[in-house]
């Protein structure tokens, strides 16, 4: 017998070859483009930490969301970004907030041809930045925060959001979206829960892109430590028992072994976050020189599927989708 027997070389000797022998693809219905509205801008304004992205006014938001679909992407996240903010938060939940006026203006002009799905969080509308209402002492108050998310919510379906993203991580927050969205008729309102969160040093770009950085103290009271794996598993299969029809992990890269460990423990659709700083390091060190940027762009997503998500959203979604086009049509 020839030595060595087993020869995987065979199936890399060519492009043909390379690509039957594939194991998991990416395409652009693979991809959700995260997009930034802010209220009272006659004009985009780019995002200095986040080169190549923007903060959309209603009309800019508009066209990128139509490209997005064009070239075949799964769907869109929105963050807003209010012109007035206070203690509570309350732009968030206003029939005429930013985001709901973008869902409303969206869903008539593309119906129910894209998928919009809402960011459900306090932290770009509270003047003090935290994911939730404090306490006199400065604590974040869970359930009066619950109490909050649940308004947020079905305002955000009753614009048309098709799903809730939760990404405050207050405990039992699917739950009570879940519950708010049955009591007022949006039982085919989805919630994709924000179940493994990690309090990390990557949202830095999106506090300046969503004008959130908390004004004092941190996260790490209600976002997870990024030391633990098992505990992410527990925050992912207490979302499917409150209800959730679909799972994200966040961030991507940082969190690898936390999506194929989800993905084990769990049926329901996932979906990995790569995140602000995780674009901003990938474009910064390309723009560098240290490598082509579309090359490791692709090679980044196609990790993210390896490791096991359903789902990306990415700052990279469209152009990775213009790249996967240009692919398919040179083939
Ligand atoms: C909170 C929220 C954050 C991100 C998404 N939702 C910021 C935070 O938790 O501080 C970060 C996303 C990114 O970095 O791309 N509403």
């Amino acid at each position: 017998m020839a030595f060595p027997a087993d020869r995987p070389r065979r199936l890399r000797r060519t492009p043909a070859l390379r690509t039957l022998a594939r194991e998991t693809r990416v395409a652009a219905a693979d991809l959700i483009h995260p997009a930034f509205v802010r209220e009272g801008i006659d004009d985009p304004m780019p995002i200095s930490t986040m080169p190549g992205q923007q903060q959309e006014t209603l009309g800019s938001l508009s066209a990128a969301v139509a490209d997005a679909l064009s070239l075949g992407c799964a769907a869109v996240i929105l963050f807003g970004i209010p012109e007035h903010k206070d203690a509570t938060g309350s732009q968030a939940w206003n029939d005429q907030g930013i985001v709901q006026t973008a869902l409303r203006t969206l869903r008539q002009t593309h119906g129910d041809g894209a998928v919009l799905i809402a960011d459900c969080c306090l932290d770009e509308y509270t003047d003090h930045g935290h994911c939730g209402v404090l306490r006199g002492d400065g604590s974040v108050d869970n359930d009066a925060t619950l109490e909050l998310y649940g308004r947020i919510a079905v305002a955000q379906a009753a614009a048309g959001a098709d799903i809730i993203a939760p990404s405050g991580m207050m405990d039992g927050q699917v739950l009570a979206i879940r519950a708010a969205l049955d009591d007022n008729g949006f039982q085919d309102t989805a919630v994709l829960a924000y179940s493994a969160k990690f309090a990390s040093v990557m949202y830095g770009p999106f506090r300046v892109a969503a004008d959130c950085a908390p004004r004092s103290g941190d996260r790490h009271s209600y976002q997870m430590d990024v030391a633990n794996q098992r505990e992410a598993v527990r925050e992912a299969l207490t979302d499917v028992d409150e209800g959730a029809d679909m799972l994200m992990v966040k961030p991507a890269l940082t969190a690898l072994d936390v999506v194929a460990r989800v993905r084990d423990a769990t049926d329901l659709p996932l979906a990995a976050y790569c995140v602000s700083g995780e674009y901003a390091m990938l474009h910064a060190a390309a723009a560098a020189g240290a490598f082509d940027e579309r090359a490791a762009v692709l090679e980044v997503l196609a990790a993210i599927r390896r490791a096991g998500a359903d789902l990306i959203i990415s700052y990279d979604a469209r152009q990775a989708a213009r790249w996967l086009q240009e692919e398919r049509n040179s083939a």
